[in-house]
């Protein structure tokens, strides 16, 4: 093998509240799952990092309406999506908070830094204050009517109707989210600002040199926003439930006590903060990940994440990061993804359109959803999720490519070869031009998940699946044990080492069923390593004579009836 490289991911930490959609899981942890897998069977030292994201106005929001501590609500709420992550096999090496300690510890550094490099200013600015509720309202607290559409219910950080992104003072007749009260005023505050314009000219330079290796939409994004010019950003918040606001000596800030910071600015601090826990929890260093100066040059950095936080993770992270003079890491490749969409449309609880996480796994298991969210990932343009695309992906890639190849093979070596890996027999032109397949398609998968490809990954795997069956169609090992039992050993052996390999460059994908197909085989896990497309002997690895033992099948079909079932469940194209 060559080198091993040293590879840092994080996905994009979700957001505490509900459980999360389809949608989300596609675009962002899954993918990153899946990337994490594929570069520790190809021997790379990966740490995979994720949190949830916890601070905020939705979650104090979402606490009140359920009448619990906030700190109860996302400990409730943490487990759900641990409980989620683990369903579904994201094999994150370490799952954070954004509330714990080191999280807290590391924001507050931070804002010292940034303060004492002159990119912090206290300043006095104008927020909505509820006479009733005796409290400002920040963000999503107050809500009105839009000053760009006159929708009636728009929120104070954005108008759900337009989209358009609101300063809460700037709503027409407003009232307290809380209590309803209208008895508002425009009261004087004092915010922190983090000024960015200062950082403009570094960041310019940063993007241009380290976005390099970003996909064009993530540049483009990041130029729209140099472009319009960076400007001062409060990252403080009239709000208990976050991060405290602190003076150097670490006590509390005077006339910041009543104040947290604001949660997009420690959010993306969870990264570090998260791998700082895993590294205490496992003895592990986490500065060889993160400090320019203690190796960190040397690791890849790797972010997943959907369009809509990408101007968070190319402009307004580095500032923080960049700004503090400190030597951190900052991202080396990025990948944004665009919408799964519900038929087209958004997901929804409240109208039942679509399905969550947890539902997901009440109908079937991770490795169904797995495998159409990754060949259908929202890359270049949304994608829809649709029941009719699902069964079709999950009964004729899942079933009949992969699942009737390992079927095939495994029961006609157990009827007429005694369950052992035949021993007997030279390969022929079949053989060959398998070998010739693996070698091309091997390659070209690897290209594919360099690049961070995933639609096209998947399609690849599913090809060289079904260029295994197409191998059994030439070598017909059925007809010729009739005539030729060598022969048909050869097609036997070559058909049994096929489904290890299969099922080794499934397991990033679908880890559940390759690992039964493993198991099976009687693969051992320090052989469960990716194939590569250089080696000439994949047709022949298994020591022959060694037994295996057919699976249990892998996949059931989804029946019509099923799909009409959960289209009445989960809404559907006519909803
Ligand atoms: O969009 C979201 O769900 C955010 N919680 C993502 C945060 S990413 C990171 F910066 F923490
Ligand atoms: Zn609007």
């Amino acid at each position: 093998m060559t080198q091993p490289r040293r590879i840092l991911i994080t996905s994009a930490l979700p957001y505490i509240n509900g459980v999360k959609h389809l949608g989300n899981l596609a675009g962002s942890m899954l993918p990153a799952d899946v990337y994490a897998r594929v570069m520790r069977l190809k021997g790379h030292d990966v740490t995979y990092i994720c949190a949830t994201d916890e601070h905020g106005t939705p979650a104090e929001l979402a606490a009140q309406a359920q009448q619990i501590p906030v700190q109860a609500y996302c400990d409730a709420q943490f487990e759900i999506q641990r409980a989620a992550g683990e369903g579904f096999h994201l094999s994150f090496d370490w799952f954070g908070r954004s509330s714990r300690p080191a999280n807290h510890a590391l924001t507050q550094h931070f804002a010292q830094a940034l303060e004492k490099r002159g990119l912090i200013e206290a300043r006095i600015s104008k927020q909505v204050y509820s006479v009733d509720d005796g409290r400002f309202l920040p963000d999503r607290y107050v809500e009105g009517t839009c000053p760009n559409c006159g929708f009636e219910k728009a929120r104070g950080d954005q108008c759900d109707n337009c989209g358009t992104l609101l300063d809460p003072v700037e709503l027409i007749n407003p009232y307290s989210a809380v209590s309803g009260s209208r008895n508002i005023e425009i009261r004087d505050t004092e915010h922190l600002y983090l000024l960015q314009a200062k950082m403009q000219d570094e960041i310019r330079a940063w993007v241009n040199r380290k976005g390099a290796n970003w996909p064009q939409l993530a540049v483009s994004i990041a130029n729209k926003w140099l472009d319009e010019g960076l400007i001062a950003r409060s990252i403080t918040r009239d709000l208990s439930w976050g991060v405290k606001v602190t003076s150097a000596d670490g006590s509390p800030r005077p006339g910041f006590e009543d104040k947290v910071f604001y949660v997009w600015f420690d959010a993306p601090i969870g990264y570090i903060s998260a791998t700082q826990e895993w590294a205490e929890a496992n003895g592990k260093d986490w500065e060889i990940l993160w400090r320019t100066d203690k190796g960190a040059d040397e690791t890849e950095y790797v972010q997943f994440m959907g369009k809509d936080n990408v101007a968070f993770h190319t402009v307004s992270f580095p500032v923080t990061l960049l700004g503090s003079g400190e030597p951190w890491k900052t991202v080396d490749k990025l990948k944004a993804f665009n919408w799964v969409t519900w038929y087209g449309g958004k997901f929804s609880t409240s109208n039942k359109r679509g399905v969550f996480m947890d539902q997901a796994l009440d109908l079937l298991p991770a490795d169904y959803w797995r495998w159409y969210l990754t060949a259908n990932a929202p890359e270049g343009s949304d994608a829809a999720f649709t029941w009719e695309g699902f069964q079709s992906a999950v009964n004729s890639d899942l079933a009949n490519v992969l699942g009737n190849f390992v079927n095939r093979i495994t029961k006609y070596c157990a009827s007429k070869f005694d369950s052992k890996v035949p021993e007997a027999g030279e390969t022929g032109e079949a053989e060959a031009w398998m070998a010739n397949e693996l070698a091309t398609r091997l390659k070209t998968l690897d290209e594919h998940y360099e690049a961070m490809e995933f639609r096209k990954a998947a399609a690849e795997t599913r090809a060289i699946w079904a260029a295994g069956n197409e191998y059994l169609t030439k070598a017909e090992p059925w007809v010729k044990y009739k005539s030729d039992v060598d022969g048909a050993a050869v097609g036997v052996r070559a058909g049994l080492n096929l489904a290890a390999v299969f099922a080794i460059i499934a397991l990033p994908i679908i880890p559940e069923a390759a690992t039964k197909v493993l198991d099976a085989l009687g693969i051992p896990l320090e052989n469960r390593r990716w194939p590569s497309w250089q080696d000439s002997g994949l047709l022949d690895a298994i020591p022959r004579g060694a037994p295996i033992n057919p699976p249990e099948v892998l996949f059931q079909k989804i029946e019509d009836t099923q799909v009409a079932e959960w289209t009445e469940q989960f809404g559907g194209g006519k909803a």
